[in-house]
């Protein structure tokens, strides 16, 4: 499978990697669609404190090792990311340690802050009051980043949901600066402005939602899998609209964090690497209305009630 070149000093990380966030979380659903996804030639899976998959997903991986499909946990490229109520300076290493003990793993791969919010320390969770949110020391919490990456602890150290903004400040503090930052990116979506500035400061970008996401926005309709302009192109390429998405999210050099738990959609969503999209569906795809879906209220709210990100960020551009 290709791989994608972050920053940093991170290895290279597989294009096409497995998420593993879900709505209804499953018992045991994790760990087999991981072992089916290593079976199928997964080498790139991505999880987060706040999904909790890192305790099945460190199980697949060491299954996978015992029935020799993998020779080491060496061989997959594994991100997990901090949580707002562990975004302070002093929790990021222990959650860090903490995130390594539920993956039986000695080290992450690439670990990330996963929004440019704090919240009130304590159990992770999403915040209930305007009270949960508290003022996010942005430039400490990447020195202990920062720290965790001289330990070892991870190998690459990057941000997740940051605009611009966050990014130019998290450069100017920075010694070893954010190898990715990893957003919500689809056609339906395409963050040109973020892409073309994480391009000029070398930051690699991941794309989450690369299909549209799992109706976080509680409409029922997809803007990537509903969309007829993909629709059409993946008829004329005898593809799926899905398979058009992320060879479209590809051709951007940008690396998809796509989820499916099944099989056949697993298989589909690695098959996007031996053939093109043409000038023309490129073009039509620049053309496709823009969207987007995560407005995460419980964490910037339009009100202002949680003011570390500034509401205009979230608007349409
Ligand atoms: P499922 O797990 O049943 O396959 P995203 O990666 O944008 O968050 O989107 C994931 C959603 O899209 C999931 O609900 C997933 O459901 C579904 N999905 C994943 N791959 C495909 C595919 N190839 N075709 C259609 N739906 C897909």
């Amino acid at each position: 499978e290709v791989a994608l070149r972050p920053g940093g000093g991170a290895r290279p990380m597989p294009a096409v990697g497995m998420g593993t966030a879900s709505l209804q979380p499953v018992p045991g659903a994790t760990r087999d669609a991981v072992l089916a996804a290593i079976e199928l030639g997964y080498r790139h899976f991505d999880t987060a404190a706040m999904y909790g998959t890192e305790g099945p997903l460190g199980e697949a991986v060491a299954e996978a090792v015992r029935r020799g499909l993998l020779r080491s946990r060496e061989e997959v490229f594994v991100t997990s990311k901090l949580w707002c109520t562990q975004s302070h300076p002093d929790l990021v290493l222990p959650s860090l340690r903490e995130t390594l003990r539920s993956l039986q793993m000695e080290y992450l791969d690439l670990s990330l802050i996963h929004w440019p919010v704090a919240l009130k320390p304590g159990v992770p969770t999403f915040p209930s009051r305007k009270e949960d949110a508290v003022p996010f020391d942005l430039e400490g919490v990447w020195r202990a980043m920062e720290e965790c990456h001289r330990l070892g602890l991870a190998r690459a150290i990057g941000v997740s949901n940051f605009t611009t903004k966050h990014l130019g400040r998290v450069l100017a503090a920075a010694t070893v600066p954010p190898a990715v930052n990893q957003v919500e990116l689809n056609p339906a979506w395409q963050q040109r402005t973020l892409r073309a500035y994480c391009a000029d400061k070398g930051i690699h970008v991941a794309a989450y939602s690369p299909l549209g996401g799992q109706n976080w926005d509680g409409t029922g309709s997809n803007a990537v899998l509903g969309s007829e302009v993909l629709a059409g192109i993946a008829k004329a390429r005898g593809k799926s609209v899905a398979q058009v998405a992320l060879r479209w999210i590809y051709e951007q050099g940008v690396t998809s964090i796509v989820k499916s738990y099944n099989k056949e959609r697993l298989r589909q969503n690695l098959d996007i690497f031996d053939w093109e999209l043409t000038d023309d569906d490129r073009l039509k795809i620049s053309q496709i209305p823009q969207k987007k879906i995560v407005r995460a209220e419980a964490l910037f709210s339009q009100e202002g009630e949680f003011t570390s990100v500034d509401p205009a960020d979230l608007e349409i551009v």
